[in-house]
């Protein structure tokens, strides 16, 4: 719960560019529906500057500030030294969503929970029991792990580019892994995989490799013929990697749009104490997103 003691409720989100952010747009959506009294502005932040900014906030009623690239791992660090780190933003080693409460500065992740809000609630997938495909072993893979083993799937495999990188997440959340197959493996070993262990379920591209425009190939075999696809990164269209999984015939298939929303809406419960609902706000997006 937010510390009372903040006379005017400001709230932020800090990155650096800044100006394409679609969370103040979204914050502010949420705030007239649940009829909350708060502003929420972008600032740009530059790396040098982020620790200095971050002591300064509260001292200006600043009562929470969203996180986004490319501070995500430096606010962790911050927190960690001032302030207290929830579990699954601890074990993610990068916090989205800072809180000055009553109890000091919280820091929290809530793009794990996001992306399984969008995925159970939005899309109606049932994780538990299936064999999960985690592209990528950067920090946007490893926010999502931990929420990602709550759903009690079988399996999740880790693949990179970098298999060392991959194996080593593997490793950092096998305690938490309970009956979960959790295993990190290269790209390039997932043929060999597939063809001992089975094909995925689904597939989620954590790389930043749309980014760039390019796509992730995935060998003939690696999911299931009824196999869900979603990329983290969103656009207008199609992003690289969920066009090329169309093409290979995957019909099921979705972009993170719904978890950038989602993961707003869990930091705004968090700051506000009230949950808002994610649906009108994500079709207002998309409807923005078609017509740029
Ligand atoms: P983020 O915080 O967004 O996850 P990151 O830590 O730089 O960013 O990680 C980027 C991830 O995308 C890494 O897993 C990277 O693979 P490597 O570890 O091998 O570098 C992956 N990635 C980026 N471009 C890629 C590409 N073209 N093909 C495959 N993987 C790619």
């Amino acid at each position: 719960m937010t510390d009372q003691s903040c006379h005017t409720d400001h709230y932020a989100v800090l990155g650096h560019p800044i100006h394409h952010s679609m969370s103040p747009k979204i914050h502010a959506a949420f705030a007239e529906q649940t009829g909350q009294q708060l502003s929420y502005e972008a600032i740009d932040v530059s790396p040098e500057s982020l620790q200095t900014r971050l002591t300064q906030l509260p001292k200006e009623g600043f009562c929470g500030v969203n996180i986004t690239v490319p501070h995500k791992e430096v606010a962790w660090q911050y927190v960690k030294q001032h302030g207290l780190l929830s579990e699954r933003a601890a074990l993610a080693g990068a916090v989205n969503t800072l809180a000055w409460t009553t109890e000091g500065l919280l820091g929290d992740n809530t793009d794990g929970q996001g992306l399984l809000n969008d995925l159970q609630q939005r899309h109606g997938l049932s994780l538990a029991g299936k064999r999960i495909l985690l592209l990528g072993a950067g920090g946007a893979s490893r926010g999502v792990i931990l929420p990602l083993l709550a759903a009690h799937p079988a399996a999740l495999v880790i693949a990179n580019r970098t298999a060392a990188r991959a194996e080593a997440l593997a490793e950092l959340f096998a305690p938490q892994r309970a009956n979960c197959v959790l295993l990190g493996c290269g790209l390039g070993h997932l043929d060999r995989l597939t063809a001992s262990a089975g094909s995925f379920d689904v597939v989620i591209n954590a790389t930043s490799a749309s980014l760039g425009g390019e796509s992730i190939t995935l060998p003939t075999g690696t999911l299931t013929s009824d196999a869900f696809a979603y990329d983290m990164m969103y656009g207008k269209a199609l992003t690289p990697f969920l066009q090329a999984q169309q093409n290979a015939g995957v019909r099921h298939l979705a972009d993170g749009l719904g978890m950038l929303v989602e993961q707003a809406a869990v930091a705004f419960t968090l700051w506000r104490g009230v949950t808002p609902q994610t649906q009108p706000v994500y079709n207002q997006l998309r409807n923005d997103l078609s017509n740029k």
